[in-house]
Protein backbone atom coordinates (compact mmCIF):
# COMPACT_ATOMS: atom_id res chain seq x y z
CA UNK A 1 0.00 0.00 0.00
CA UNK A 2 1.48 3.33 -0.82
CA UNK A 3 2.78 5.46 1.85
CA UNK A 4 1.20 8.49 3.03
CA UNK A 5 3.14 11.63 3.10
CA UNK A 6 2.57 15.18 4.82
CA UNK A 7 4.42 17.87 2.64
CA UNK A 8 4.74 21.00 5.41
CA UNK A 9 4.92 24.15 3.40
CA UNK A 10 6.95 27.22 5.03
CA UNK A 11 7.43 30.87 4.12
CA UNK A 12 11.08 30.17 2.05
CA UNK A 13 11.56 31.46 -1.33
CA UNK A 14 12.01 27.69 -2.40
CA UNK A 15 8.31 26.71 -1.54
CA UNK A 16 7.40 26.82 -5.31
CA UNK A 17 10.02 23.79 -6.02
CA UNK A 18 7.59 21.53 -4.09
CA UNK A 19 5.10 21.67 -6.71
CA UNK A 20 7.34 19.60 -8.93
CA UNK A 21 7.96 17.94 -5.97
CA UNK A 22 4.53 16.87 -5.55
CA UNK A 23 3.84 15.72 -8.92
CA UNK A 24 6.49 13.11 -8.75
CA UNK A 25 5.18 11.48 -5.53
CA UNK A 26 1.43 11.50 -7.32
CA UNK A 27 3.08 10.19 -10.32
CA UNK A 28 4.85 7.02 -7.78
CA UNK A 29 1.09 6.89 -6.05
CA UNK A 30 1.89 8.53 -3.02
CA UNK A 31 -0.76 10.28 -1.05
CA UNK A 32 0.12 13.21 -0.09
CA UNK A 33 -1.26 16.28 1.78
CA UNK A 34 0.00 19.33 2.59
CA UNK A 35 0.15 21.69 5.21
CA UNK A 36 0.76 25.57 4.64
CA UNK A 37 1.86 28.03 7.26
CA UNK A 38 0.57 31.76 6.63
CA UNK A 39 3.62 33.07 4.98
CA UNK A 40 4.00 29.93 2.67
CA UNK A 41 0.81 31.23 1.19
CA UNK A 42 2.14 34.58 0.55
CA UNK A 43 4.98 33.31 -1.29
CA UNK A 44 2.55 30.36 -3.24
CA UNK A 45 -1.11 30.93 -3.40
CA UNK A 46 -2.66 27.37 -1.91
CA UNK A 47 -4.70 27.26 -5.16
CA UNK A 48 -1.50 26.12 -7.00
CA UNK A 49 -1.30 23.12 -4.62
CA UNK A 50 -4.83 22.30 -5.00
CA UNK A 51 -5.43 22.44 -8.98
CA UNK A 52 -3.18 19.30 -8.40
CA UNK A 53 -5.69 17.30 -6.82
CA UNK A 54 -4.65 17.05 -3.10
CA UNK A 55 -5.79 18.36 -0.10
CA UNK A 56 -3.85 21.46 0.94
CA UNK A 57 -5.00 22.99 4.87
CA UNK A 58 -3.87 26.18 6.47
CA UNK A 59 -6.32 27.05 9.08
CA UNK A 60 -6.52 25.84 12.56
CA UNK A 61 -9.46 27.37 12.97
CA UNK A 62 -11.70 26.77 9.48
CA UNK A 63 -14.19 29.44 8.88
CA UNK A 64 -18.26 28.75 10.76
CA UNK A 65 -16.23 26.93 13.32
CA UNK A 66 -18.49 25.51 16.10
CA UNK A 67 -17.02 23.30 18.90
CA UNK A 68 -20.24 21.14 18.75
CA UNK A 69 -19.58 19.79 15.10
CA UNK A 70 -16.16 18.85 17.12
CA UNK A 71 -17.83 17.32 19.76
CA UNK A 72 -19.99 15.86 17.54
CA UNK A 73 -17.65 14.61 14.99
CA UNK A 74 -14.46 13.59 17.21
CA UNK A 75 -12.55 14.98 14.30
CA UNK A 76 -9.56 17.42 14.46
CA UNK A 77 -7.65 18.25 11.15
CA UNK A 78 -3.80 18.23 13.37
CA UNK A 79 -4.63 15.26 15.30
CA UNK A 80 -6.25 13.40 12.23
CA UNK A 81 -3.59 14.62 9.55
CA UNK A 82 -0.43 13.62 12.46
CA UNK A 83 -2.03 10.09 13.11
CA UNK A 84 -2.94 9.47 8.90
CA UNK A 85 1.04 10.26 8.22
CA UNK A 86 3.30 8.01 7.78
CA UNK A 87 6.05 10.97 7.66
CA UNK A 88 5.83 14.89 7.66
CA UNK A 89 8.33 16.37 5.66
CA UNK A 90 8.93 20.29 6.10
CA UNK A 91 10.22 21.98 3.21
CA UNK A 92 11.40 24.65 2.71
CA UNK A 93 11.30 24.81 6.29
CA UNK A 94 12.20 28.68 7.57
CA UNK A 95 14.74 30.21 10.59
CA UNK A 96 10.95 31.07 11.97
CA UNK A 97 9.45 27.54 12.14
CA UNK A 98 12.48 25.94 13.07
CA UNK A 99 12.61 28.49 15.79
CA UNK A 100 9.27 27.63 16.52
CA UNK A 101 9.14 23.89 16.79
CA UNK A 102 12.82 23.73 18.97
CA UNK A 103 10.86 25.71 21.66
CA UNK A 104 8.03 23.94 21.39
CA UNK A 105 5.57 26.50 20.14
CA UNK A 106 2.11 25.50 18.39
CA UNK A 107 0.64 28.59 16.83
CA UNK A 108 -0.29 27.64 13.08
CA UNK A 109 -1.47 24.16 12.00
CA UNK A 110 1.46 22.71 10.84
CA UNK A 111 3.85 23.39 14.04
CA UNK A 112 0.81 21.79 16.20
CA UNK A 113 -0.02 18.79 14.35
CA UNK A 114 4.48 18.22 14.52
CA UNK A 115 3.57 18.55 18.50
CA UNK A 116 1.27 15.61 17.86
CA UNK A 117 2.55 13.27 15.22
CA UNK A 118 4.43 9.79 16.07
CA UNK A 119 5.89 9.99 12.23
CA UNK A 120 9.15 10.46 11.93
CA UNK A 121 9.89 14.01 10.99
CA UNK A 122 12.33 15.13 8.59
CA UNK A 123 13.56 18.89 7.79
CA UNK A 124 15.26 20.75 4.99
CA UNK A 125 16.20 24.06 6.13
CA UNK A 126 16.29 26.33 3.38
CA UNK A 127 17.45 30.53 4.02
CA UNK A 128 19.83 32.58 3.22
CA UNK A 129 23.44 31.73 3.78
CA UNK A 130 23.75 34.21 6.88
CA UNK A 131 20.82 32.92 8.38
CA UNK A 132 21.77 29.20 8.03
CA UNK A 133 24.86 30.33 9.41
CA UNK A 134 23.64 32.05 12.76
CA UNK A 135 24.87 30.46 15.70
CA UNK A 136 20.60 30.84 16.79
CA UNK A 137 19.60 28.54 13.70
CA UNK A 138 22.32 26.48 14.66
CA UNK A 139 21.33 25.78 18.01
CA UNK A 140 17.79 25.44 17.02
CA UNK A 141 18.55 22.73 14.46
CA UNK A 142 20.41 21.30 17.34
CA UNK A 143 17.97 20.80 19.57
CA UNK A 144 15.37 19.08 16.80
CA UNK A 145 18.26 16.80 15.82
CA UNK A 146 19.04 15.70 19.41
CA UNK A 147 14.99 15.25 20.38
CA UNK A 148 14.97 12.74 16.88
CA UNK A 149 14.04 15.07 14.15
CA UNK A 150 15.72 14.31 10.92
CA UNK A 151 17.43 17.10 9.35
CA UNK A 152 18.61 17.17 5.58
CA UNK A 153 21.35 19.72 5.61
CA UNK A 154 20.88 22.60 2.63
CA UNK A 155 23.09 22.60 -0.36
CA UNK A 156 25.30 25.09 -1.54
CA UNK A 157 25.35 27.35 -4.38
CA UNK A 158 23.32 30.65 -5.51
CA UNK A 159 20.53 31.59 -3.58
CA UNK A 160 17.25 33.11 -4.50
CA UNK A 161 18.85 36.23 -2.71
CA UNK A 162 21.66 36.84 -5.37
CA UNK A 163 24.39 35.56 -2.80
CA UNK A 164 26.20 32.49 -3.18
CA UNK A 165 26.57 29.83 0.03
CA UNK A 166 24.57 27.17 1.70
CA UNK A 167 21.18 27.50 2.29
CA UNK A 168 19.85 25.89 -1.10
CA UNK A 169 16.60 23.96 -0.61
CA UNK A 170 17.94 20.19 -1.97
CA UNK A 171 16.78 19.58 -6.00
CA UNK A 172 13.69 17.76 -5.70
CA UNK A 173 14.85 14.66 -6.96
CA UNK A 174 16.72 14.41 -3.78
CA UNK A 175 14.16 15.20 -1.67
CA UNK A 176 12.35 12.58 -2.90
CA UNK A 177 14.77 10.32 -2.22
CA UNK A 178 15.37 10.92 0.82
CA UNK A 179 11.91 10.42 1.87
CA UNK A 180 11.79 7.01 0.02
CA UNK A 181 14.61 6.19 2.22
CA UNK A 182 12.82 7.04 5.51
CA UNK A 183 9.49 5.19 4.38
CA UNK A 184 11.97 2.14 3.63
CA UNK A 185 13.47 2.68 7.11
CA UNK A 186 9.86 3.14 8.71
CA UNK A 187 9.08 -0.25 7.38
CA UNK A 188 12.53 -2.46 7.29
CA UNK A 189 12.01 -4.93 9.77
CA UNK A 190 15.20 -6.77 9.56
CA UNK A 191 17.27 -3.81 11.01
CA UNK A 192 21.11 -4.15 9.84
CA UNK A 193 23.84 -3.55 12.29
CA UNK A 194 26.78 -1.53 11.13
CA UNK A 195 29.74 -0.77 12.56
CA UNK A 196 32.11 2.24 11.45
CA UNK A 197 35.16 2.98 12.86
CA UNK A 198 36.92 6.35 12.31
CA UNK A 199 39.13 8.60 12.66
CA UNK A 200 43.32 8.68 13.66
CA UNK A 201 45.21 6.80 15.89
CA UNK A 202 47.05 8.28 18.10
CA UNK A 203 50.19 6.23 19.16
CA UNK A 204 52.26 8.50 22.56
CA UNK A 205 55.77 9.34 22.84
CA UNK A 206 55.74 10.51 25.82
CA UNK A 207 52.68 12.33 28.22
CA UNK A 208 52.13 15.11 25.53
CA UNK A 209 53.53 13.91 22.23
CA UNK A 210 52.29 11.28 19.99
CA UNK A 211 52.46 9.85 15.99
CA UNK A 212 49.09 10.08 14.71
CA UNK A 213 48.28 10.55 10.65
CA UNK A 214 45.73 13.12 9.30
CA UNK A 215 42.90 11.72 8.86
CA UNK A 216 39.83 13.38 10.34
CA UNK A 217 36.81 11.07 10.35
CA UNK A 218 35.22 13.14 8.15
CA UNK A 219 34.37 10.12 5.37
CA UNK A 220 33.67 7.26 8.01
CA UNK A 221 31.42 9.89 9.76
CA UNK A 222 29.39 10.29 6.76
CA UNK A 223 29.09 6.39 6.42
CA UNK A 224 27.60 6.52 9.83
CA UNK A 225 25.24 9.44 9.38
CA UNK A 226 24.04 7.68 6.00
CA UNK A 227 23.19 4.06 7.74
CA UNK A 228 21.95 6.00 10.88
CA UNK A 229 19.47 7.69 8.86
CA UNK A 230 18.52 4.76 6.82
CA UNK A 231 17.68 3.46 9.94
CA UNK A 232 19.86 0.84 10.62
CA UNK A 233 21.48 0.17 14.04
CA UNK A 234 24.98 1.95 14.01
CA UNK A 235 27.78 2.09 16.77
CA UNK A 236 30.54 4.70 15.37
CA UNK A 237 33.93 3.40 17.16
CA UNK A 238 35.24 7.13 16.56
CA UNK A 239 39.12 8.74 17.75
CA UNK A 240 39.16 11.28 20.14
CA UNK A 241 40.29 13.25 17.61
CA UNK A 242 38.01 13.01 14.96
CA UNK A 243 34.66 15.06 13.70
CA UNK A 244 31.69 14.80 15.93
CA UNK A 245 28.33 13.56 14.49
CA UNK A 246 25.51 15.96 14.63
CA UNK A 247 23.40 12.95 15.37
CA UNK A 248 22.94 11.15 18.47
CA UNK A 249 24.36 8.11 16.78
CA UNK A 250 26.28 5.86 19.25
CA UNK A 251 29.40 5.81 19.90
CA UNK A 252 32.75 4.45 21.38
CA UNK A 253 35.85 7.12 21.41
CA UNK A 254 39.25 5.27 21.24
CA UNK A 255 42.53 6.98 21.13
CA UNK A 256 45.37 4.10 20.19
CA UNK A 257 45.33 1.29 17.25
CA UNK A 258 45.41 -1.40 21.24
CA UNK A 259 42.16 0.06 21.70
CA UNK A 260 40.57 0.28 18.46
CA UNK A 261 41.60 -3.48 17.91
CA UNK A 262 40.04 -4.52 21.65
CA UNK A 263 36.56 -2.49 20.84
CA UNK A 264 36.21 -4.02 17.46
CA UNK A 265 37.05 -7.57 19.00
CA UNK A 266 33.85 -7.13 21.65
CA UNK A 267 31.66 -5.61 19.37
CA UNK A 268 31.99 -7.62 16.12
CA UNK A 269 30.12 -10.61 17.34
CA UNK A 270 26.55 -8.32 17.41
CA UNK A 271 27.29 -6.89 13.98
CA UNK A 272 26.46 -7.91 10.40
CA UNK A 273 28.88 -5.16 8.72
CA UNK A 274 31.90 -2.91 9.47
CA UNK A 275 33.02 -0.30 7.22
CA UNK A 276 36.42 0.04 8.74
CA UNK A 277 37.69 3.68 7.50
CA UNK A 278 40.17 4.56 10.85
CA UNK A 279 43.16 5.52 9.45
CA UNK A 280 45.26 3.07 12.21
CA UNK A 281 48.93 3.89 12.35
CA UNK A 282 51.03 1.40 11.09
CA UNK A 283 53.85 2.14 13.84
CA UNK A 284 53.69 2.45 17.16
CA UNK A 285 57.52 4.11 19.39
CA UNK A 286 58.80 0.80 20.91
CA UNK A 287 59.04 2.77 24.50
CA UNK A 288 56.61 5.46 25.89
CA UNK A 289 59.06 8.07 27.52
CA UNK A 290 56.96 8.12 31.11
CA UNK A 291 58.05 12.05 31.32
CA UNK A 292 57.62 15.12 29.11
CA UNK A 293 60.88 14.55 26.90
CA UNK A 294 63.68 16.89 27.56
CA UNK A 295 63.27 19.37 24.24
CA UNK A 296 67.03 20.26 24.70
CA UNK A 297 68.14 16.88 23.98
CA UNK A 298 68.27 14.70 21.15
CA UNK A 299 66.44 11.30 20.74
CA UNK A 300 66.20 8.49 18.02
CA UNK A 301 62.51 7.01 17.91
CA UNK A 302 62.51 2.99 17.54
CA UNK A 303 59.00 2.37 15.65
CA UNK A 304 57.22 -1.19 15.73
CA UNK A 305 55.20 -1.91 13.19
CA UNK A 306 51.44 -2.70 15.15
CA UNK A 307 49.34 -5.90 13.85
CA UNK A 308 47.63 -4.57 10.91
CA UNK A 309 43.81 -4.76 12.55
CA UNK A 310 42.04 -5.61 9.16
CA UNK A 311 43.53 -8.71 9.33
CA UNK A 312 41.98 -9.67 12.71
CA UNK A 313 38.37 -8.57 11.44
CA UNK A 314 37.25 -11.91 9.71
CA UNK A 315 39.33 -13.69 12.25
CA UNK A 316 37.17 -12.02 15.35
CA UNK A 317 33.58 -12.59 13.26
CA UNK A 318 34.12 -14.45 9.38
CA UNK A 319 30.42 -13.67 8.92
CA UNK A 320 30.65 -10.02 9.01
CA UNK A 321 30.65 -8.08 5.38
CA UNK A 322 34.13 -5.93 6.38
CA UNK A 323 34.66 -3.14 3.99
CA UNK A 324 37.47 -1.45 4.51
CA UNK A 325 39.40 1.90 3.00
CA UNK A 326 42.84 1.99 1.49
CA UNK A 327 44.54 5.46 1.05
CA UNK A 328 47.45 5.45 -1.73
CA UNK A 329 49.63 8.08 -3.03
CA UNK A 330 50.29 9.16 -6.46
CA UNK A 331 49.32 5.46 -7.73
CA UNK A 332 47.68 5.19 -11.20
CA UNK A 333 44.17 3.59 -11.45
CA UNK A 334 45.78 0.25 -12.39
CA UNK A 335 48.58 0.42 -9.40
CA UNK A 336 45.12 1.02 -7.01
CA UNK A 337 43.33 -1.34 -8.39
CA UNK A 338 46.26 -4.39 -7.93
CA UNK A 339 46.70 -2.63 -4.25
CA UNK A 340 43.03 -3.20 -3.27
CA UNK A 341 42.80 -6.69 -5.03
CA UNK A 342 45.96 -7.29 -2.66
CA UNK A 343 44.14 -6.37 0.16
CA UNK A 344 41.62 -8.27 -0.55
CA UNK A 345 43.55 -11.18 -0.56
CA UNK A 346 45.46 -10.52 2.17
CA UNK A 347 42.21 -9.58 4.53
CA UNK A 348 39.43 -11.57 3.17
CA UNK A 349 37.46 -8.24 3.24
CA UNK A 350 34.46 -8.23 0.97
CA UNK A 351 34.87 -4.54 -0.76
CA UNK A 352 38.02 -2.12 -0.83
CA UNK A 353 37.69 1.30 -1.37
CA UNK A 354 40.68 2.31 -2.60
CA UNK A 355 41.45 6.43 -3.66
CA UNK A 356 45.13 8.14 -4.39
CA UNK A 357 45.42 11.12 -1.50
CA UNK A 358 47.39 13.07 -3.91
CA UNK A 359 44.95 13.64 -6.03
CA UNK A 360 43.01 17.09 -5.96
CA UNK A 361 39.94 17.23 -4.08
CA UNK A 362 40.72 13.93 -2.39
CA UNK A 363 41.83 12.45 1.31
CA UNK A 364 42.17 13.64 4.44
CA UNK A 365 40.16 16.66 6.52
CA UNK A 366 38.41 17.69 3.07
CA UNK A 367 34.93 17.42 2.42
CA UNK A 368 34.90 15.45 -1.03
CA UNK A 369 36.45 12.38 -2.24
CA UNK A 370 37.03 10.01 -4.99
CA UNK A 371 37.12 6.38 -4.80
CA UNK A 372 37.46 3.33 -6.91
CA UNK A 373 35.20 0.43 -4.96
CA UNK A 374 36.58 -3.10 -5.26
CA UNK A 375 35.28 -6.22 -4.67
CA UNK A 376 36.11 -10.05 -5.99
CA UNK A 377 34.47 -11.08 -9.22
CA UNK A 378 32.60 -7.80 -9.33
CA UNK A 379 33.76 -4.97 -12.18
CA UNK A 380 35.42 -2.07 -10.22
CA UNK A 381 33.22 0.77 -9.65
CA UNK A 382 34.89 3.92 -9.77
CA UNK A 383 32.82 6.55 -7.24
CA UNK A 384 33.41 10.07 -8.76
CA UNK A 385 34.60 13.43 -6.64
CA UNK A 386 31.61 14.46 -4.68
CA UNK A 387 31.30 15.95 -1.51
CA UNK A 388 31.98 12.84 1.36
CA UNK A 389 28.48 12.54 2.09
CA UNK A 390 27.40 11.93 -1.13
CA UNK A 391 30.15 9.67 -1.77
CA UNK A 392 28.96 7.65 1.19
CA UNK A 393 25.43 7.36 -0.80
CA UNK A 394 26.48 6.04 -3.81
CA UNK A 395 28.87 3.55 -1.69
CA UNK A 396 25.56 1.99 0.10
CA UNK A 397 23.56 2.35 -2.95
CA UNK A 398 26.06 -0.10 -4.55
CA UNK A 399 26.87 -2.54 -2.08
CA UNK A 400 23.20 -2.53 -1.47
CA UNK A 401 23.09 -2.20 2.03
C1 LIG B 1 10.30 36.94 -0.63
C2 LIG B 1 10.66 36.32 0.69
C3 LIG B 1 11.40 35.18 0.71
C4 LIG B 1 11.74 34.57 1.91
N1 LIG B 1 12.49 33.44 1.89
C5 LIG B 1 12.86 32.89 3.07
C6 LIG B 1 13.65 31.70 3.06
O1 LIG B 1 14.03 31.15 2.02
N2 LIG B 1 14.00 31.16 4.26
C7 LIG B 1 13.61 31.71 5.44
O2 LIG B 1 13.97 31.18 6.49
N3 LIG B 1 12.84 32.83 5.46
C8 LIG B 1 12.46 33.41 4.32
N4 LIG B 1 11.68 34.54 4.33
C9 LIG B 1 11.22 35.06 5.62
C10 LIG B 1 10.01 34.28 6.12
O3 LIG B 1 8.96 34.31 5.16
C11 LIG B 1 9.55 34.88 7.44
O4 LIG B 1 10.57 34.67 8.43
C12 LIG B 1 8.24 34.31 7.90
O5 LIG B 1 7.94 34.86 9.17
C13 LIG B 1 8.26 32.80 7.97
O6 LIG B 1 7.02 32.32 8.45
P1 LIG B 1 6.73 30.76 8.60
O7 LIG B 1 7.93 30.17 9.25
O8 LIG B 1 5.52 30.70 9.52
O9 LIG B 1 6.40 30.23 7.28
C14 LIG B 1 11.31 35.16 3.14
C15 LIG B 1 10.54 36.31 3.10
C16 LIG B 1 10.23 36.90 1.90
C17 LIG B 1 9.43 38.17 1.90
Amino acid sequence: MKKNICLGITGGIAAYKILDLIKLLKKDKFNVKVIMTYSAQKIIPSSSFKKLGIEVYSEMFVSGFDYRQILKNQKIDHIEISRWADIIIIAPATANFLAKIANGLADDLLSTTLLATNAPIVIFPSMNSNMWHHPLVQKNLQKLIDIGYHVIDPDSGQLACNAVGMGRLPNIKKIKSEIEIFLQKKSSLEKKRIIVTAGATEEKIDPVRIITNKSSGKMGLALAEICYLKGYKVLLLRASSAVKSRHPIPEVIFENSMQLSKLIKESVQNYDIIFHTAAVSDFAPKKIYLQKMDSSKNYVLNLIPQNKIIRQIKKFNPNIYLVAFKATYKSSKDEMINKANQLLADTQADAILVNDLAKSGVGFRIDTNEVYLVRKNKPVKKISLDSKLNIARKIIAELKI
